[in-house]
């Protein structure tokens, strides 16, 4: 076991019987005792006085040994904590980081697997890449492919979630990715919800597509993620929203969906060495660690380009005045590359003549994709966004509150929940600030105020 499994393994008991999660002091006792080192050490390690580190031992050792219905102290605190380990499987049913001590184990350390081994070995390099968009031209994102790279390569990380506003260009950054660095994984599957959502038939999929040999009926799970132990894989899961429940806050997941919950947990709590990423328009809980010390498992946050190249690409005149239109469109790719079609059309490319019109110019391509997206917010957070849209400048929660007829909590759910949607800017301060974004705006202002 390394010290990152020791600490995630007494987490969870310590969770399961205390519904806390170890603080740092705790995860310093943890591994320092782990390590053979004594109190005096730990306590300098960090840099707390040597009483309160045995104080907080003691009290470790307390908890666990309720946990566990034996007797755990810092002498038999290692070898028991890899007894535990080799028996433990998780169990992902409804539960986050929930260990469950059965004797039907999902997980065990590779000498242990020889009864659930598959017949065959999994086909290396198997690359499914039939569902992944192809990518012609490709601007900016240099700092988002470090970071994917980093997690992904480096770290190992098993969930990584891009996440942002629909047209801002997750998918095609995730396929630049997978292009890039495909020949660091024996097996990359793509696939995308928006086609099919049935988990089953995704397993079965990657299952056929990398065994060479007949797959087993049951036991689809067991064989998965001998699979992600045996291989170094990367899966991809496009339009992941699709699993929520339109017009409930966000990420909630639907009821024949619910399978993925556990999967994702199981994803990021259990040994193996693949990766998925997730890319969705909306956040939920599983794609958030609680301890990212513990669970490794990252979000990217995806913002608008910070480059003027697709508006170059249309061959468009004025470049003085390209920055201002892609702040305007707030650098998302697909709305500029519409504006830009616009532009050549209408105005002969002069993008200095367009900024002169009156309003902000709502394609009908923006209209159908914002029209998408408000179908899936709940009746809450359609009253908070059609209130932000009356404000030309940024409001205070406390000035919305005094607009609407919402409690409190209502609204503090449904402006977390707009948040998630990447729907919503916020603008830290002395007070925290929430503004729509410009064509959000616009497109409230001009298309929704009869639907509410
Ligand atoms: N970095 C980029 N360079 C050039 N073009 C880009 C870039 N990112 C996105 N685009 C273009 O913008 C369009 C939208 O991108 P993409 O499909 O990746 O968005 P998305 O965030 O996945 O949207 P959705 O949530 O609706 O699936 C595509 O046509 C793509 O070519
Ligand atoms: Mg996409």
């Amino acid at each position: 076991m390394n010290v990152t499994e020791v600490l995630q393994c007494a987490d969870q008991l310590v969770f399961t019987k205390t519904g806390k999660h170890l603080d740092d002091v705790q995860k310093a006792v943890v591994t320092g005792v782990y390590q053979g080192k004594t109190y005096d050490e730990i306590a300098d390690d960090c840099k707390r006085s040597e009483s309160r580190v045995r104080n907080v031992g003691r009290q470790l050792w307390q908890i666990l040994s309720k946990q566990l219905g034996e007797d755990v102290n810092k002498y038999n605190f290692r070898s028991t904590i890899e007894r535990i380990y080799v028996k433990s499987s998780v169990s992902g049913v409804g539960n986050n980081h929930n260990l469950n001590f059965c004797s039907q184990t999902l997980y065990q350390p590779h000498q242990d697997n020889k009864q659930n081994q598959p017949k065959s070995k999994p086909r290396s390099n198997f690359h499914d890449l039939t569902l992944a968009p192809k990518i012609t031209s490709f601007y900016d994102r240099t700092t988002e492919l470090q970071t994917l790279s980093h997690w992904l390569s480096d770290q190992n990380v098993h969930l990584v979630s891009v996440l942002g506003l629909s047209g801002i260009g997750k998918t095609t950054l995730v396929k630049q990715f997978v292009d890039l660095n495909k020949q660091h994984f024996d097996v990359v599957i793509w696939k995308t919800l928006k086609l099919s959502q049935s988990l089953d038939n995704i397993i079965d999929e990657i299952l056929t597509g990398v065994k060479d040999d007949s797959i087993q009926t049951d036991n689809k799970l067991t064989q998965l993620f001998h699979l992600w132990r045996q291989q170094r894989c990367l899966i991809i899961l496009d339009d992941f929203q699709e699993l929520f429940i339109k017009g409930e806050l966000v990420g909630e997941f639907k009821t024949e969906s619910k399978n993925y919950q556990n999967l994702l947990t199981m994803i990021a709590n259990i040994e193996h060495q693949s990766s998925f990423i997730l890319i969705s328009q909306e956040q939920c809980q599983e794609m958030v660690s609680p301890d990212e010390e513990l669970y490794p498992i990252k979000c990217l946050d995806l913002q608008g380009l910070d480059t003027t190249e697709i508006v170059k690409t249309w061959g468009l005149k004025d470049d003085e005045c390209w920055t201002e239109l892609s702040d305007l469109y707030g650098g998302n790719p697909v709305y500029l590359k519409d504006i830009a079609s616009l532009i050549k059309s209408i105005f002969g490319g002069k993008v200095a003549d367009f900024l002169k019109e009156d309003s902000l110019v709502v394609t009908k391509d923006m209209k159908s994709r914002l029209t998408e997206l408000f179908k899936r917010l709940s009746s809450t957070e359609q009253e908070i966004i059609l209130q932000l849209s009356k404000f030309d400048v940024p409001v205070s929660r406390e000035d919305l509150r005094q607009s609407l007829s919402l409690s409190s909590m209502d609204l503090m759910n449904g402006l977390r929940s707009l948040g998630q949607r990447y729907l919503l800017n916020r603008i830290e301060g002395e007070k925290v600030l929430f503004d729509l974004s410009l064509v959000v705006r616009e497109y409230v202002r001009t298309c929704c105020q009869d639907s509410y």
